[in-house]
């Protein structure tokens, strides 16, 4: 007799279970009902800000060759690899202290210095704390969105996919343009000039996003920025702040070795 009656509850808990009815919340009371629907909801919309953050940085983001940065993070960062350890660490500091106040703020962060000192490493460290932090981050090689230019006219895919890059670059909350004036080409006069339609776009992604956040890493002088785009996109994106930039001087190469003497630059 207790064999059949225990076998009938397991059963009719089974098909509660299968149903989507748990003891617990039927038992629950109109007010737990309610704080628990709430919960669930809470929950959701927190997956879905998630789930289209995350699509920001991992189909939106244009990586160089096409191939995604590896991770980085501040933990990462190992002021011994540069010999200048002060240095490294100085710019570590002050990465890390704009990454905190961008968790609140909007204003856009420059990183300026030669190749391999690195400029990208600590974009990809603060990219990594604000995406944590809820915001939404796009990696833009800016090498490899030329690229997307230079694809034939026929080329209907890559057409498509620059025009959403161009959208999204424009909507997303926090911005890396990496590299940014490498895209530049050498003009007959013997300028360095990016293409008109690359920099008209340009202008326009600048003005989108007076009220977000850029993050630019770059190895060329403002100067040099602003013969190459408008200089009213240089302005906009590059910030006048020195708090706001993050200049790599004194700094050498840390892929391959260490370089000696290398010049100091603004
Ligand atoms: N202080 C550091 N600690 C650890 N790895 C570093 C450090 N500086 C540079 N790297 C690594 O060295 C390589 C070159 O740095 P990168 O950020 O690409 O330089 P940049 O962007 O300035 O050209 C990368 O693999 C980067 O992760
Ligand atoms: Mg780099």
């Amino acid at each position: 007799m207790t064999a059949y009656l225990d076998n009938n509850i397991l059963k009719l808990l089974a098909t509660a279970k299968k149903k989507g009815y748990t003891l617990k919340n039927t038992m629950e009371t109109p007010t737990e009902r309610e704080a628990r629907k709430q919960q669930e909801e809470q929950e959701i919309t927190k997956a879905l800000i998630e789930g289209r953050n995350n699509a920001y940085w991992e189909q939106y983001s244009l990586w160089a060759n096409g191939k995604p940065e590896k991770e980085f993070t501040f933990h990462s960062w190992v002021p011994g690899k540069q010999q200048n350890v002060p240095a490294a660490q100085r710019v570590a500091r002050k990465a890390l202290d704009l990454t905190k106040r961008l968790k609140n703020e909007t204003f856009n962060v420059s990183l300026g210095g030669f190749p391999g000192v690195g400029k990208t490493a600590l974009a990809l460290a603060m990219s990594d704390r604000l995406r944590k932090a809820g915001k939404s981050v796009m990696f833009v090689s800016t090498a490899e969105l030329k690229r997307l230019y230079s694809a034939g006219y026929d080329d209907g895919e890559q057409k498509q996919r620059l025009k959403f890059t161009l959208e999204k670059m424009k909507e997303v909350d926090v911005l890396i343009l990496d590299d940014f004036g490498t895209e530049g080409d050498m003009t007959a006069q013997g300028k360095v000039r990016v293409r008109s339609d690359m920099r008209d776009d340009m202008y326009r992604i600048s003005n989108a996003r007076v009220e977000k956040t850029t993050i630019i890493t770059t190895n060329n002088m403002i100067d040099e920025l602003k013969t190459m785009y408008d200089p009213k996109t240089v302005d906009r994106l590059i910030p006048k702040n020195e708090e706001q930039r993050i200049v790599f001087r004194g700094m050498g190469s840390v892929r391959g070795g260490v370089e000696r003497g290398v010049p100091q630059r603004d």
